[in-house]
């Protein structure tokens, strides 16, 4: 008996002592007691870390800028941070052409700031996720300086190398994404070697297990630093038909830079994909960790296949489909009924650094701010993760340059004026109205719209109507109200055209949530008594929405959302 217990201590002890990675989180971390991952009641905020804050007033932002700015994200009700790519890299793509994976770019630190952020992070709930960047590597990555020494080097085949089809002519006739052609001659080893974006961004071969490995490490190798995540850029497109076969050609118009219009049918969204992301996420389940998807999807049912048939690949593939849908209760009904019916777990995103910010893409010019709470309280009500863009929840809007020399971003640069690049939606986060908007002393590499003297984190901390106090609002009843972390979700009225209604319901909480996205007043009857209810009591709502008895009036973009009783 006495050794039983005393092997039993024995145990206890082993357990207590076994080192687990700083990264690693205990299931009790991850998991509630009724199965809810963390990442389901988590709210993400996505960085770009170049435009967050600047600690060393260089005009660029840098990793301790953002662990300056960790309280401000906890109280906005911030629970991880995903970083865009902060690796050491050329920049040619801000980041996402990374020339060493395990590591920091000067410009944003040293692994000691990114350390320091990660604990800094950790002591208040914040879990860090990073960028990775599977598809390609930079040009300058030593992998790729090996690769192209010579043909017969220890990684040629960690990339797409392949002959022409002769003199001047590339294997064959696919388009980069970011202009002109997906394939650049190396005049010393004489092949191609393929890009999927720009020439200095090299696509990896992920048929070579080799590959494949070396990016599983990666992972790893950062999931012991304590990220507890990735997003994972581009996914679609990981692989490339082996039989290379030219792309169909849609119609005979040509795209900002000039090329043909194609589709990608042989170099994206190919089915081995799939088998990528279940070995990335086989990786990820070691450490309890999250994967999300740049998910670019046609529709639900392409959308599905990236959780995967056995829900083994990713746990969080983003909505971005609805970046695109126009400002209307039909449109965003019928599209949020079929993400919520699709099985998985929704990821809501309606901006990013590739996409005009929510704020003008569905501002009228008059309504704007209140347009952008109907936004807030829609992705923020929703059963799922939502993905904020910094500057979001102060309504900072896109402001593009208005002349090609002061174009940052090389698609800019290459499709003026039809396309303008992504400058716009990446300006400085405006943190006060002094010069540059709090963001750094010296003149930021991109410059601060003049917006920023009325949208900013400390004069709309002092107002009680703006959009940052609405956001940490329904931030705040997302956090705390059952019913939105984890109801299903019923839409209702499926007719109306103006207003979007649902319910949110878990266990006998039913909190009812209905947008106004019209410029008319509205008034609805719920017929709250038929459904058993007897009111509907304001959990919030904009200042002249309120419900009375069975009648919900809600002001132009007027929101009300509120907790149903019997
Ligand atoms: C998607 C990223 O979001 C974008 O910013 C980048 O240019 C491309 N992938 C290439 O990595």
């Amino acid at each position: 008996m006495r050794n039983k217990t005393l092997i039993l201590m024995l145990l206890f002890f082993a357990l207590l002592m076994t080192p687990v990675g700083a990264g690693a989180q205990s299931k009790a971390d991850v998991v509630d007691g009724e199965g809810h991952q963390w990442w389901q009641h988590a709210v993400f905020y996505e960085i770009y870390p170049r435009s967050f804050a600047d600690s060393n007033n260089d005009g660029v932002g840098d990793l301790k800028g953002i662990t300056s700015k960790l309280d401000y994200l906890k109280d906005l009700g911030v629970d991880a941070i995903w970083i865009t790519p902060c690796f050491p890299s050329p920049q040619v793509d801000f980041g996402y052409d990374v020339s060493d994976y395990e590591n920091i770019d000067p410009m944003y630190g040293t692994l000691a700031d990114f350390d320091n952020l990660v604990s800094g992070a950790k002591n208040r709930d914040i879990r860090v996720i990073l960028d990775f960047v599977v598809n390609h590597s930079s040009d300058q990555h030593k992998w790729f300086m090996d690769s192209k020494s010579s043909r017969t080097s220890e990684k040629r085949d960690w990339y797409i190398w392949r002959d022409g089809k002769g003199p001047g002519k590339p294997p064959n006739n696919w388009v980069s994404t970011f202009g002109g052609p997906a394939w650049t001659f190396d005049p010393s080893t004489h092949q191609y070697y393929y890009h999927f974006f720009y020439a200095e961004q090299p696509d990896l071969n992920w048929r070579n297990p080799a590959v494949k490995d070396a990016m599983f490490d990666v992972s790893r190798w950062w999931y012991k630093r304590g990220v507890a995540g990735f997003r994972l850029d581009a996914v679609d497109t990981l692989f490339e038909d082996p039989g290379l076969y030219d792309n169909p050609i849609v119609g005979s118009g040509k795209n900002a830079y000039g090329d043909p219009i194609e589709e990608n049918k042989s170099n994206t969204k190919l089915p081995e994909v799939h088998d990528a992301l279940r070995g990335l996420r086989k990786v990820a389940d070691e450490s309890g960790a999250v994967l999300i998807g740049e998910t670019w999807t046609k529709d639900v049912a392409e959308l599905k296949q990236y959780y995967g048939e056995h829900s083994n690949e990713l746990q969080m593939p983003m909505d971005l489909m609805l970046t695109k849908l126009t400002f209307s209760a039909p449109v965003f009904r019928q599209h949020i009924a079929g993400i919520d019916g699709a099985g998985g777990w929704p990821v809501y995103v309606i901006s990013n650094h590739d996409i005009v910010r929510s704020y003008d893409r569905y501002g009228d010019g008059q309504h704007n701010d209140q347009i952008a709470k109907v936004m807030a309280a829609l992705y923020l009500t929703l059963r799922g993760t939502p993905i904020l863009y910094y500057g979001e929840e102060i309504g900072m809007k896109t402001t593009p340059p208005t002349r090609k020399e002061d174009v940052k971003d090389p698609i800019g640069q290459r499709g003026w004026p039809k396309e303008k690049g992504r400058d716009g939606e990446r300006t400085p986060m405006q943190w006060d109205g002094s010069e540059n908007a709090g963001f750094s002393k010296a003149t930021p590499w991109l410059p601060v719209p003049p917006a920023y003297k009325t949208h900013n984190v400390a004069a709309e901390a002092q107002q009680p109507d703006s959009v940052l106090e609405f956001y940490k609002k329904v931030l705040k009843l997302r956090h705390t109200n059952r019913a939105l972390l984890d109801g299903s979700y019923t839409p209702l009225h499926e007719s109306d055209q103006n207003v979007f209604s649902y319910l949110r319901s878990y266990k006998g909480e039913v909190v009812l949530v209905a947008l106004n996205m019209s410029a008319s007043p509205q008034k609805v009857n719920f017929e709250l008594g038929k459904n058993g209810f007897s009111s509907a009591n304001s959990l919030l709502a904009t200042p002249q929405s309120a419900a009375q008895g069975n009648t919900l009036t809600l002001e132009p973009y007027g929101v009300f959302i509120g907790q149903l009783s019997h």
